[in-house]
């Protein structure tokens, strides 16, 4: 049986021997284990039901882990670190010999992260290895953001969830790749976060260095397309979503499925309201006597700010009714 605990030592303990441990983050709740232990991060995989061809996010407590971790550093990443850091800012470069295969899914890059979580920090940083932590939910679910989510997910599983509250951010960090050609740099964002492109390009423009800001589907998504239906299908909740742009056509949905039981997620809010409230709101949809879940997109979700939030809910509707 998983249990929700706040002992703090015991997640250290329990690491250390090479155990699973359900960690918090300011962003969603991790699956994490040491990274110097195979069969902790074969045990990730396993417990989550993931596919070894998604790499998982390496988290550190203190940027010097780059250090062992980074083949090599450059001056984009230690912009964007020194803006970001600790916080919902993922990058990635190539990696160092001897991190595990299994963690990059064979990719010669590996992702860090540097959480700003308190408990985070702290478990990271007695357990004194950096952890490779995943999403802390079964492939393609929507993600957690408590305690009681993880345990929902993995009531099944033994494993210890340490409650940190929560999650400030509400969606996954925004994954980069910063590139540094003869003095200028270069970003890809291979997945949109609450840091935005607006708030990367702002801030070079502070210290007025030129940059150029790209959306870039990763390799990993090519991957996927090879065996459809697998990343393409992410952040599910357990009742379909139906996903509208426009309040008309919500409308006339409902008109014409009048017997149909359904509840709506409402979005309108702030990006980072909504952000933080997102998957709450799915997992507490999906539990309801309903069939589906229907959501319109937020209005101005063209705009940079709520990129994230239309890239998630694309991704978990089971349907689209959008132009
Ligand atoms: O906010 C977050 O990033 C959360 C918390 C727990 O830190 N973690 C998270 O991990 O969202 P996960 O495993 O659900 O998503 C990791 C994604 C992979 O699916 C992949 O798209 C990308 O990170 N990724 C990891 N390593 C990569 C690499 N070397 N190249 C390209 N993409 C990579
Ligand atoms: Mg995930």
């Amino acid at each position: 049986m998983a249990k929700i605990s706040t002992k703090i030592s015991d997640a250290v303990d329990l690491l250390k021997q090479g155990e699973v441990v359900g960690l918090p983050t300011e962003t969603v709740y991790g699956l994490a284990a040491v990274i110097n232990n195979e069969q902790a991060i074969r045990q990730i995989f396993t417990i989550k039901e993931r596919p070894l061809f998604d790499p998982l996010i390496i988290h550190i407590a203190n940027k010097q882990d780059t250090l062992n971790i980074f083949k090599n550093w450059n001056e984009t990443a230690e912009i964007m670190s020194q803006a970001f850091w600790p916080g919902a800012l993922t990058i990635i470069l190539e990696k160092q010999e001897h991190i595990n295969p299994l963690i990059t899914a064979g990719l010669n890059t590996v992702a860090v992260r540097l959480p700003r979580h308190k408990a985070a920090q702290k478990i990271i940083s007695e357990v004194g290895i950096p952890l490779a932590a995943p999403s802390a939910n079964k492939f393609g679910r929507t993600s957690p953001n408590s305690a009681e989510h993880v345990l929902n997910e993995f009531i099944d599983n033994d494993l210890l969830i340490i409650d940190g509250g929560n999650c400030e951010v509400g969606i996954e960090s925004t994954i980069i790749a910063p590139l540094d050609t003869g003095g200028k740099s270069e970003i890809f964002i291979y997945r949109p976060g609450m840091i935005t492109k607006e708030m990367i390009e702002e801030e070079f423009k502070r210290i007025r260095r030129a940059v150029t800001v790209q959306y870039k589907a990763s390799g990993i998504e090519e991957k996927s397309k090879i065996s459809p239906g697998t990343l393409e299908n992410h952040y599910m909740p357990k009742k379909p979503l139906i996903l509208f742009d426009t309040d008309s056509k919500v409308t006339a949905w409902q008109n014409k499925n009048p017997q149909i039981k359904f509840e709506i997620l409402n979005l309108d809010d702030t990006p980072q309201i909504i952000a933080r409230k997102l998957y709450s709101e799915l997992r507490y949809l999906e539990e309801l006597n309903i069939d589906y879940i229907i959501a319109r997109l937020p209005r101005n979700h063209d705009s940079d700010t709520f990129r994230a939030i239309k890239d998630r809910l694309l991704k978990a509707a089971k349907f689209k009714n959008i132009e």
